[in-house]
């Protein structure tokens, strides 16, 4: 079965256009789980490891020492379907995809953006979310049209993400500032040393929620699809997890972790 998911576009702005991610994302959908048993291979055998970037509240962040949030309770819904043990390893956003091909992880999971450069490294399953590019700035900014009060601001980003992507097409490098973690963009634009933070929109109402000062712009900049990402040399377990998550979209499980941490 072919499943082809919109990559919804805010054409207001234009910038997916740019980011050349106005991409619809295709996966094969088999409805079964048996590939457990058929002898999907993964890189410790027993254990599916998902590679992440916990730094993404409420998609994955730390509660103490654990790792949390939604993407840590669907790969452990899916571990489960599987018949295996679930690992979270917790990396730079930047290394995801390098440790999925490197065979390092077995999964990517970490509210990552469907796009067709993505798509040229590693196989994404169905999705099973959705995300939007929002701005972040302070309560008494000057910045209140996007992109048009952009021009000329210090951004900050989370280096590699789309938002990062974005901003750097459409204001230029010299305007935009990368970061390691969403956390830290946020901690310097309370700092006062950049103007916005270009981040997706659940992360962003988290943030502003912790900060003081902070509100989140009304504008609504590209709208995406979020999806776990696999090795392009596993499609048997691209087919397993795409199976699973087939499963739990249909007896709700799915919809259940996402309204348990996005009200
Ligand atoms: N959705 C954006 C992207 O794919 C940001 C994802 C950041 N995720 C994270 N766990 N830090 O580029």
């Amino acid at each position: 079965m072919k499943k082809v998911t919109a990559l919804l576009l805010s054409m207001a702005m234009g910038m997916c256009l740019l980011a050349g991610c106005g991409s619809a994302s295709t996966g094969e959908s088999e409805s079964s789980t048996a590939a457990a048993e058929s002898g999907i291979t993964t890189v410790t055998e027993g254990t599916l490891t998902m590679a992440t970037n916990a730094y993404f509240p409420p998609y994955e962040y730390y509660e103490g020492s654990e790792i949390v949030g939604i993407d840590a309770e669907i790969a452990a819904a899916v571990a489960e379907k599987l018949g295996l043990e679930l690992k979270i390893e917790d990396m730079e956003f930047d290394s995801i995809i390098t440790a999925v091909q490197t065979g390092k992880a077995d999964m990517g999971l970490a509210g990552m953006t469907v796009t067709d450069e993505r798509k040229q490294m590693i196989n994404f399953t169905d999705t099973y979310a959705e995300g939007i590019q929002s701005v972040i700035v302070k309560e008494d900014s000057d910045i209140a049209n996007v992109p048009d009060d952009l021009t000329g601001k210090k951004i900050g980003v989370q280096l590699s993400t789309t938002g990062d992507i974005y901003a750097t097409e459409e204001f230029g490098k010299d305007n935009v500032e990368q970061f390691n973690k969403g956390n830290d963009a946020v901690a310097a634009l309370v700092a006062g040393k950049i103007d916005a933070v270009i981040i997706d929109n659940q992360p962003a109402i988290s943030y502003v929620g912790a900060n003081e000062g902070l509100k989140i712009l009304d504008t609504s900049y590209a709208t995406e699809e979020y999806a776990a990402c696999i090795s392009k040399d596993n499609e048997a377990l691209l087919e397993a997890v795409n199976g699973a998550l087939a499963e739990l979209k249909e007896d709700g499980t799915i919809q259940g972790i996402l309204d348990k941490y996005i009200k």
